[in-house]
């Protein structure tokens, strides 16, 4: 049997189904190329029908991302299917995942479909999947609950129809180990039809075992592990795939598998997609979280300076995490700064290069020693940019005991520029207050949260803001050494944001 596991990456498609995630197109397709340089075998890119932005944004990245297949979802239906296709088809390589529910319960109350339909919709459906694109993956939603014999069925009927990968979902996260394992066998015994498609599971983490259950699946025959970078997903999220990469490799002597994952992108690919997510990352994470090489006891400090592997299973280096060297200072120059970057693996073309040395040097003004984190927090920051129209130009917050907090900001668009101040309960939502009156657009402030990037007490502050507008929810994200400036930029972010997508969209924004 084959010793590789395919990762399919589906952070664009269930990781954004999220509560509060939405990743404009220029995000998603950012995303996409990350994944791509991270070694992923396959993208879920998105669900077309679901809406005309998700269909624009599955035809993007099959138009531009080269490597892995790309892949877009449908239920079972010949309406979702074409639409898929037509999203999907001029991709390097293409699939299509249809898939339909299966278990006693979603039949009856969900579809109100006896299981002899469910059967027909599946040959129908795989089967027009078939007439597009020899690829196509079936899954049988809600697998984990359903009736083995009757499951066992419907694999049957789609591999017959031409499905070359049948995915077997624990959709509500209830599977344990042990079971969904024995599930795994039991199925790969009862398809006779078995030996044409690839097994893959999709794991939800409902009760913490997602990457377990994908594990014990792993062990009996399944060779598609599902997930998601930093186990973004619907509820509380799937199988994150930095853990299954890293369970894969550091205990390859248990599963004598491999992946075709670059394990020095990990980290990197995690950050980029919690800041255009909006999902900060639990700093107890398991691979990429803050705390995952910090050593705190004095006992452990003392036996990883002695020698590393007395508390390190992994080597933080090989998954790309960056060691907060002392790199640079005001006198740094600007060939410095662009080969430092291109070591870190940031390739700038020269706009990109101009405003991040520009920020750069603003930030080397404020803060003495610059590390490789900061460096990286003031690219990305650049690099991530939409379109912007505002610019926040000018920014003065009176604020104290007694006084009633004061924002007063001046933006800066091509044509204009505006000034205005408003009061608020706090001097962060006194400038809040005012970019909503300079730019004229109201939203609704649902997270914030702040993160300093390095250590000291001139540390980089990095904000992140959800903001709902018209019910979409928008992120954004600001640096600087201010918090209430970065607080602020980040703010217009989020509001440049409405307005970007409003404009590709062609419609009006209203406030
Ligand atoms: O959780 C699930 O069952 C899914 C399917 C669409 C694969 O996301
Ligand atoms: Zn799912």
């Amino acid at each position: 049997m084959s010793k590789k596991i395919y990762i399919f990456d589906t952070t664009l498609r269930d990781g954004e189904q999220s509560p509060g995630v939405s990743l404009n197109k220029k995000e998603k397709l950012e995303i996409a190329f990350q994944l791509a340089k991270l070694g992923v075998d396959i993208i879920e890119a998105g669900f077309p029908i679901a809406s005309p932005g998700d269909f624009e944004a599955v035809k993007a990245i099959a138009q531009n991302v080269k490597g892995p297949v790309i892949c877009a979802l449908a239920r079972i239906g010949f309406e979702d299917i074409d639409r898929a296709w037509e999203a999907v088809k001029d991709a390097e390589a293409a699939r299509i995942h249809t898939f339909i529910a299966t278990s006693e319960i979603h039949m009856k109350y969900k579809l109100q479909k006896t299981p002899e339909e469910v059967l027909a919709m599946v040959a129908a459906g795989v089967k027009r999947a078939k007439s597009y694109t020899d690829d196509v993956e079936f899954s049988a939603e809600d697998a984990s609950r359903s009736d083995l014999a009757f499951l066992c069925r419907v694999f049957e009927t789609a591999i017959a129809a031409g499905a070359t990968t049948i995915n077997i979902p624990d959709t509500v996260g209830y599977a344990t180990p042990e079971e969904f394992g024995k599930f795994i066998a039991d199925i790969k015994a009862g398809v006779p039809n078995i030996d044409r498609a690839l097994i893959s599971v999709h794991c939800h983490n409902d009760l913490g075992l997602a990457v377990a259950n994908s594990l014990a699946a792993v062990k009996n025959g399944a060779r598609q592990v599902e997930c998601t970078v930093n186990g973004l997903g619907e509820r509380a999220g799937n199988a994150s795939l930095e853990e299954i990469v890293m369970g894969l490799y550091t205990r390859r002597d248990n599963y004598g598998l491999e992946t075709g994952i670059n394990y020095q992108e990990i980290y990197r690919t995690s950050r980029l997609v919690s800041s255009l997510s909006g999902m900060p990352v639990q700093p107890n994470k398991a691979i990429v979280g803050k705390n995952a090489f910090t050593h705190e006891s004095g006992i452990h400090q003392d036996g990883v300076i002695k020698e590393r592997t007395t508390y390190e299973i992994m080597n933080p280096q090989m998954i790309g995490v960056i060691q907060s060297n002392l790199v640079f200072g005001k006198h740094s120059g600007r060939h410095g700064f662009k080969k430092r970057l291109e070591e870190l693996g940031y390739q700038l073309d020269k706009d990109e290069l101009d405003r991040s040395f520009k920020q750069f040097k603003e930030l080397a003004d404020k803060k003495k020693q610059i590390t490789d984190a900061d460096l990286i927090a003031l690219v990305e920051n650049q690099i991530r940019k939409i379109p912007e129209k505002w610019h926040l130009e000018y920014l003065h917050i009176c604020s104290g005991t007694g006084v009633t907090p004061t924002a007063t900001v001046r933006v800066v668009s091509e044509d204009q520029v505006v000034e205005e101040a408003s009061c608020g309960e706090g001097p962060i939502n006194a400038a809040f207050n005012s970019l909503e009156k300079v730019t004229g657009i109201t939203v609704t402030l649902l997270e914030y949260s702040i993160n300093a990037v390095t250590g000291g007490k001139d540390a980089i502050g990095e904000v992140t803001v959800k903001v709902e507008h018209n019910h979409k929810v928008f992120s954004g994200h600001g640096i600087s050494t201010d918090i209430l400036e970065a607080s602020a930029l980040a703010y217009l972010n989020a509001i440049n944001k409405v307005i970007y997508e409003n404009s590709i969209n062609g419609e009006t924004v209203i406030s």
